[in-house]
């Protein structure tokens, strides 16, 4: 859409929100309502929230990954097919990439949206080249700014304070995706190295959940937050007392949906400071993650 356009539907928008009486609706709104002449599949992958958050912006009903794995038969058919997940270490969440490897997907438009909190690096190129070699094609990858989770490095009680400007550059990426743009974010490398990423890489995706994940047992209230929001699977109850065991996907939902703080990380910045985007609820995250 040019700006003439733009200018059109704003100024139509504003026209009748003045005849009805009603706040005028955002311009990504405007944008939202023209997809919906469209069938769209988005997709997402969420420990804490964000991309759960981001996720909805571009669809009503958007499909948890972890979910989807369960089904039998993965054929996807849509004008637009879109993906929503965490950057993880430069890379992308290993629940995200078997989902591609087991699935089809059949559409005109293909977009991801990663979510990050530091540091995108070459994530978006990363994720077009591992997925064109599994045969997805992406038309249009961009990264989008939020609360880093990454417990090691970060005080969550610091990361909600800083203004990550996300509603601002979420209606850029929404008008893009909108106007079907042909777009990979280009890589800002700093002094990273491709050979310190891999050596980052290996260490995040070789995890077990029962060596990384400590349980405070005093703490620990048998209330099952971590068996409904791990996507692997890794805790049970079944015993009598919590299990812990597993292919760990480092997502941290476990650690940083625990109501009573009783699970943590060897090494953490704050083990006083948890995270969950504000306007996704723990049922939200129990939904899209339980096994
Ligand atoms: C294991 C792990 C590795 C991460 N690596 C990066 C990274 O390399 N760069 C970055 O900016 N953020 C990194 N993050 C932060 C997340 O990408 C970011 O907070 C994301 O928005 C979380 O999404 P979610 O709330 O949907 O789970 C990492 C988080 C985790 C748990």
């Amino acid at each position: 859409m040019d700006r003439r356009d733009a200018l059109k539907v704003m100024g139509t928008s504003l026209a009748a929100a003045f005849m009805m009486n009603v706040a005028p609706r955002t311009h990504a709104a405007i944008l939202k309502d023209r997809a919906k002449d469209r069938k769209r599949i988005v997709f997402y992958f969420t420990a804490t929230g964000n991309s759960l958050f981001i996720a909805k912006q571009l669809s009503d009903s958007p499909l948890s990954i972890p979910q989807e794995l369960k089904k039998a038969d993965l054929i996807y058919e849509a004008d637009e097919i879109g993906f929503v997940f965490p950057d993880y270490a430069a890379a992308v969440p290993v629940i995200v990439r078997e989902f591609v490897e087991k699935a089809q997907f059949k559409a005109p438009y293909i977009f991801s949206v990663i979510t990050f909190g530091n540091a995108s690096v070459n994530v978006a190129e990363w994720w077009n080249d591992w997925a064109r070699s599994n045969g997805l094609n992406n038309n249009y990858i961009n990264t989008i700014l939020m609360v880093d989770n990454y417990l090691p490095v970060f005080d969550m009680n610091e990361q909600i304070k800083i203004d990550k400007k996300t509603d601002e550059n979420m209606a850029g990426i929404i008008g893009d995706i909108s106007g079907h743009k042909d777009f990979i974010a280009p890589s800002e490398m700093g002094w990273f190295t491709k050979e310190m990423l891999q050596g980052m890489q290996d260490m995040h995706f070789s995890q077990k959940s029962e060596q990384l994940i400590k349980l405070d047992a005093d703490k620990c209230i048998q209330c099952t937050t971590c068996t409904e929001v791990c996507p692997r699977g890794n805790f049970s109850l079944a015993s009598g007392e919590l299990q812990i065991s597993g292919k760990c996907e480092f997502c941290l939902a476990c650690v940083q949906n625990c109501p009573q703080h009783a699970l943590s990380l060897e090494r953490e910045r704050n083990k006083e400071a948890r995270y969950r985007h504000p306007d996704i609820s723990l049922n939200e995250i129990k939904r899209a993650n339980r096994q």
